[in-house]
């Protein structure tokens, strides 16, 4: 046992990316399948006047020009926020088409069904708008806000800042950031006259069927979701968007399969991004540089008619010791689509605000940043009076110190050279809560000698068929390659959304279960089955060890391969389905203890005042989330997060048009990532601590938390290189020229 966890697991499915055989949801192609492009809104607020879809019609190869008088009926889904089987979330609630009132630009207007992609754009194009066009509203600062709300409190931290001696008063600001997975947002419908088959690039299959069904007005058993693989979410794709009932309704208007690819530009426009963040941090100490307050007061844009909360107090009422503290949010609605989730949402733009607060604070303080942040920590989770399950930031912040070699840092700005560069060295906390939603799961062992688990979840690109293999096979005690892992389909058990950093805690219980149960009834059957070698023996006197049953106490190479027993027992398979609840934030359940990943990055940039360069040239990451169950798939998450977080910090901003509200950077020249010339080699070290109050193998999630404090230890370095704080996201040349 023991062999197949913890091992660095090359991905299960890599051979059939690598081979062009996955299939993703555009790949998918039926007969008689007709090509929709939806027509977008040019105005960002207003009405639509008219519809004259009089020539677009007669274009070669065209079915049909839905709008809202031909669309067919659409519901908006009623929500049910609790995780699990019967959740319904989206964060765009009115139903595609619903009136004729436009409040972003881009929203969809009309969708145009042709016998070719090619057909349906001209014909798309040729449908004629008339709009009563006000003036939009999509200005960057935040005020006037509605809904000011108090998140967290403790203390008084007016009086505790006040009194304080040493204070750090600014506000930092976020841009709008897009989602840009390679794959873009596509949906393929299906209708056989009584159920859906939708082929959707989702997070969740679950509750994008739920959402769905709703949407459609039929029962959920007549939708079924498929995602078998994913080119990347980042939390884009967590909740069903207006295409996927779009392309639903257009295969029943029809009666042909539909598929509606979203183009580039529309991801900047329809299917939700990061809000515009603005946060204002105080922050007091006493000389000795005990954190006296902390208060934080963000806001953040949301579109016409949605609430979105980027909540940026995540982190922040467990993150440091501190005895009065209050963290308050509002909205400012803006004529934009609806905001989602963007990987660490709410803790990612949050820490950026508190760890430059916190870099700004130890500067005032004179005080070491790394030291200020130990002098700080908690012995419990200060906001929910609770215990930590597992807490370890001591040591990522002293490990990743020792590593990066932090002891060499000269504090005085600029100080620092290298072959001719500037250095600037600086460092952040990271934390992201860790969570387990309910999820079931069913492990199978078959007749051919190999097992297979099932559970609808999905792999969203981040390894989860390799984990739930893993999973399977160590607690089957079978070589991985006799491990088939399905994913990704609402006919499954129902598993958990692909977000959070939570469905790997999620499966594991349920899959040890469900392997638990197979073994149970292997055993049973051992007994049964005729001419079985244990026929008449009782199952409890029988073991089962690393796919061989054998009598207790005798040795497992002396047992029987259990393929013996079902095919004796004329049984393709024998089954165990496996359950378990939620817990910690995404859970029914009030937690016992405080659940999070911890980490810290320290990075160096080299500063070139002579052509005004910069660069990320070095970055150290050490992050404690729990028991690593594949090195291999860790490690790559991180590294992705921390290139997410190079990215934000010096190029990622959606720039919307003041006069049209249009988002004006929408394609992938002029919205800039980080490509591989901005990232320098990372250096991603994990502290082990099994979390075992999360889940048996003590694993935690692993993806968000590497994001989060990047862009802090990044400025904070800038800082350090330059002397310029930036405190508005992202850091350009000319903020460093000034
Ligand atoms: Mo993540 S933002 O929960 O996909």
């Amino acid at each position: 046992m023991m062999s197949v966890i913890g091992r660095a697991q090359p991905r299960v499915d890599g051979p059939l990316k690598v081979s062009g055989k996955a299939l993703y949801a555009s790949d998918h192609r039926f007969p008689g399948m007709v090509y929709a492009v939806p027509v977008c809104s040019t105005i960002a607020n207003g009405e639509i006047q008219g519809i004259d879809t009089s020539a677009a019609s007669l274009m070669p190869g065209v079915h049909a020009i839905f709008h809202r008088e031909n669309i067919g009926t659409l519901f908006r889904a009623t929500v049910n926020h609790e995780f699990g089987a019967d959740m319904v979330h989206l964060d765009e609630t009115r139903a595609p088409l619903e009136d004729d009132v436009i409040r972003y630009y881009g929203q969809y207007v009309a969708l145009a069904v042709a016998d070719t992609f090619e057909r349906a754009m001209a014909a798309a194009d040729a449908v004629k708008v008339t709009y009563r066009s006000l003036q939009p509203n999509v200005d960057g600062q935040l005020a006037p806000e509605t809904n000011r709300k108090t998140e967290s409190e403790r203390g008084d931290p007016a009086k505790a800042f006040g009194e304080a001696e040493v204070r750090v008063d600014q506000t930092y600001d976020l841009p709008p950031e897009t989602h840009n997975p390679i794959e873009l947002h596509a949906s393929v419908a299906l209708w056989d006259g009584t159920t859906f088959t939708l082929y959707e690039t989702s997070q969740g299959v679950v509750n994008h069927r739920n959402v769905l069904a709703q949407m459609l007005g039929v029962s959920k058993e007549n939708v079924r979701v498929i995602t078998k693989f994913m080119g990347s979410g980042f939390g884009g794709k967590l909740w069903p968007w207006t295409q996927s009932a779009l392309a639903a309704a257009a295969a029943r208007q029809l009666d042909k399969p539909v598929k509606l690819v979203v183009s580039r530009r529309m991801m900047f426009q329809n299917v939700g991004h990061r809000p515009r963040v603005q946060q204002r941090i105080r922050l007091s100490a006493t000389r000795d540089g005990r954190l006296t307050s902390l208060r934080q007061d963000w806001v953040n844009h949301t579109s016409i008619l949605d609430d979105y909360k980027e909540n940026c107090g995540e982190a922040t009422p467990q993150m440091y010791s501190v005895p009065n503290l209050r963290i308050t949010s509002a909205l400012a609605r803006r004529n934009v689509g609806s905001p989602s989730p963007m990987r660490g949402p709410g803790a990612v733009p949050g820490l950026w605000a508190t760890e430059s607060a916190m870099d700004e604070l130890a500067l005032k303080l004179g005080i070491d940043p790394v030291e200020l942040r130990l002098i700080n920590e908690p012995e419990l989770d200060e906001g929910l009076k609770i215990p930590f399950s597992s807490r370890h930031l001591k040591e990522c912040l002293t490990t990743g110190a020792s590593r990066f070699g932090w002891a060499e840092r000269d504090p005085r700005v600029g100080s620092m050279k290298r072959d001719g560069l500037t250095l600037g060295w600086g460092m952040a906390g990271c934390s992201w809560q860790a969570a387990r939603f309910p999820c079931a799961a069913a492990v199978e062992l078959r007749d051919d000698g190999t097992a297979r688990v099932s559970c609808a979840t999905q792999d969203i690109g981040t390894g989860t068929y390799t984990i739930v293999a893993q999973l399977a096979g160590e607690t089957l005690g079978l070589p991985i390659d006799k491990v088939e892992a399905v994913l990704g389909d609402t006919q499954l058990p129902a598993g958990p959304l692909s977000g959070g950093s939570a469905a790997t805690a999620a499966v594991v219980p349920a899959v040890l279960e469900a392997a638990g149960k197979a073994i149970d009834a292997l055993l049973a059957l051992a007994t049964t089955a005729p001419g079985s070698k244990f026929a008449g023996r009782k199952a409890a006197d029988l073991e089962y060890t690393s796919g061989r049953v054998h009598p207790k106490g005798e040795p497992a190479t002396s047992g029987i391969a259990f393929e013996t027993f079902l095919r004796l027992g004329n049984l393709g398979a024998v089954s165990g389905l496996g359950s378990s609840e939620g817990c910690g934030a995404f859970g029914t359940t009030k937690p016992k203890f405080s659940s999070h990943s911890f980490g810290a990055h320290f990075v160096e940039v080299t500063w070139q005042p002579e052509i005004a360069r910069l660069r990320v040239s070095r970055v150290v990451t050490v992050i404690d989330a729990g028991r690593i169950l594949n090195p291999l798939a860790g490690r790559n998450q991180i590294e992705g997060a921390v290139v997410m977080g190079i990215g934000m910090s010096l190029f990622e901003e959606t720039s919307y048009d003041q006069r049209t509200g249009a988002p004006i950077n929408s394609n992938l020249a002029d919205y800039i990532v980080a490509a591989n010339a901005d990232v320098p080699a990372l250096e991603v070290h994990f502290v082990e601590y099994p979390d075992t109050k999360l889940n048996a193998l003590g694993a935690r999630g692993i993806g968000e938390i590497g994001l989060a404090g990047v862009a802090a230890a990044i400025a904070n370095a800038v800082y350090h290189a330059t002397g310029v704080r930036v405190r508005e996201l992202p850091i350009t040349i000319e903020d460093l020229l000034t």
